[in-house]
Parts: structure tokens; sequence; C-alpha cells
């Protein structure tokens, strides 16, 4: 079992929002600045999640393709989840009105389940530490300067270029060995702190042996990420990378 991290500060604790860090189309991320009962003061990013409100009939398709879309990707990617209740599952694949609220509550519990079990496992993500109705509480990766860049943005050297590789593999496996597919693992997805690589955004994760599509969503998280180094100059071949993976299932 890994300890929990030494920097985590005593209960109750009083948080102050320093304000917006990130702001896109799914999710904000504050910065919340958190001091214990112990006088000890930590960061924390808290994801919000953008509501998407579907209440009745055709609201969905009034919201528009792209939200559309990232609802029914959201039944792909759920299969195979458990939803306890046979009337919740039917309701989700048919995606009634009820269905739909289902899977948006669904949301951040998923995301905080997934990353505890990963950070359990090893794998370089940051800490969960809290969620309730569309907010996830997450260790904070960067220094009260600066945010952890995203891969994409952080102009690696050739060799801090490689490094980020080593632990981009290393990464893959410890995720292949927990038995999770990122989903949507880009170089957006990934940041790079004090020569460490950490995997974010988990919301569409899927357990690969319970999905259907869980071996083509670690394929294509594979493919494109291998794609990205690929351009970079490293020399990769997406497909011995995703083959060794399979080894470790
Ligand atoms: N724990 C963290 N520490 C520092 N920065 C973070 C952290 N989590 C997220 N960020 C920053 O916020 C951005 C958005 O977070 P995330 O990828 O989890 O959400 P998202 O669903 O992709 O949001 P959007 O689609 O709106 O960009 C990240 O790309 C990263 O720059
Ligand atoms: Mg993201």
């Amino acid at each position: 079992m890994r300890p929990t991290p030494d920097w985590l500060v005593a209960e109750p604790h009083q948080d102050v929002d320093l304000g917006v860090l990130k702001s896109g189309k799914e999710a904000q991320i504050n910065l919340i600045e958190r001091q214990g009962a112990d006088g000890r003061r930590c960061l924390v990013a808290r994801k919000r999640y953008l509501p998407r409100e579907v209440k009745q009939k055709g609201a969905l398709e009034a919201l528009g393709v792209q939200h559309a879309s990232t609802f029914r990707n959201d039944v792909q990617y759920r299969e195979g989840r458990q939803f306890r209740k046979t009337r919740d599952r039917r309701a989700v694949e048919r995606m009634s009105t009820y269905g739909k609220r289902l899977l948006q509550d669904r949301w951040t519990g998923h995301e905080h389940d997934v990353m505890l079990r990963l950070w359990e496992c090893g794998v370089t993500v940051p800490y969960p530490l809290s969620y309730g109705d569309d907010v996830f509480d997450l260790q904070y990766i960067g220094d009260d300067r600066q945010a952890a860049p995203q891969l994409f943005a952080a102009r690696l050297h050739p060799d801090e270029l490689r490094a980020a590789f080593d632990q981009l593999i290393s990464g893959l496996q410890a995720l292949a060995a927990a038995g999770v597919a990122h989903g949507d693992l880009s170089a957006y997805n990934l940041l790079w702190w004090d020569e460490t690589l950490w995997f974010i955004d988990f919301p569409q994760a899927v357990d690969i042996a319970a999905n259907p599509q869980g071996l083509n969503f670690l394929h294509a998280d594979v493919v494109n990420i291998c794609q990205w180094f690929g351009r970079g100059g490293i020399a990769v071949d997406a497909e011995v990378v995703f083959a060794d993976l399979l080894g470790l299932l």
C-alpha cells in the first residue's frame, strides 16, 4: 500500500480560491490555497466540470453536435462500467433523460476513483483528494509561480524528450498492469514538471477488461501519443509498444 502523501494538511482546513488556472470547453481548473489545522499549507487544483444540462427530450440535440457526440461517446466509454440496477443500466443504454442524468452524476466520482486506483498502483498521477457534485480536488502540479506546462508546450531538449518518452512507456505499462486505458491520451493530457511526466484528465478512462472497446481505446492512445513523440524525433513503432502492453494485461 502506497503511503498517503506527506504534504496533506491536517483537517479541518480552510480554502482560499486564488483564481482560474485554465478554462476550456470541458472543465475549468482553479488554484486553491489550503491552510490546514496544523498551520501547514498546500496548493490544490480544483476541477469544475462545465454543466451539461440535458433536461428534456431534444435538449441534447439543441446543445449541438459536439455535445451530443460527447454524450454518445460517454455511453461507449462507460460500457462495462457497473450500473448496479438493471433499470439504471437500461436507462443509460436507451439514453433516456434519466439515463443522461445518471451519466452526468457519475462523471466526477469516476475520475476520482480511477485516479486513486492508479495512484495506489504507483502511476504518476496527481493525488486525488475529494469530489462533489461537479467538482474534483486534486494535487496541484507546479509551484507558486507557475503551473506545470502541458507536454506539448514544455519545449523539451532532446535528452529531456527521451526521458519523457521513457516515462511515458513506464506509465503506460503501469496503466496496463492496472487494467486501465486512458481514452484521451495526448500531449495535452500529460504535464511536465521537475523532470517528471504526469498523467492527467481521466474522466473517460475505461477498464480494459470490462469495456468491449477497451483495447481500441488503448490502441488509439498509444498510436496518438507515439505519433507526437515521433514528430519530435523519437523513433518508435506504436504497434510494437501496443503489443508489449498487451502482454501486461
Ligand atoms: N493537477 C493539476 N495541476 C496543474 N495543472 C493542472 C492540473 N490538472 C489540470 N491542470 C491544467 O488544466 C488543464 C485542463 O485540465 P484537464 O485536462 O484535466 O481538463 P479538460 O477536461 O481537458 O479540460 P478542457 O477540455 O476544458 O481543456 C490541463 O491541461 C492542465 O494545463
Ligand atoms: Mg485535458
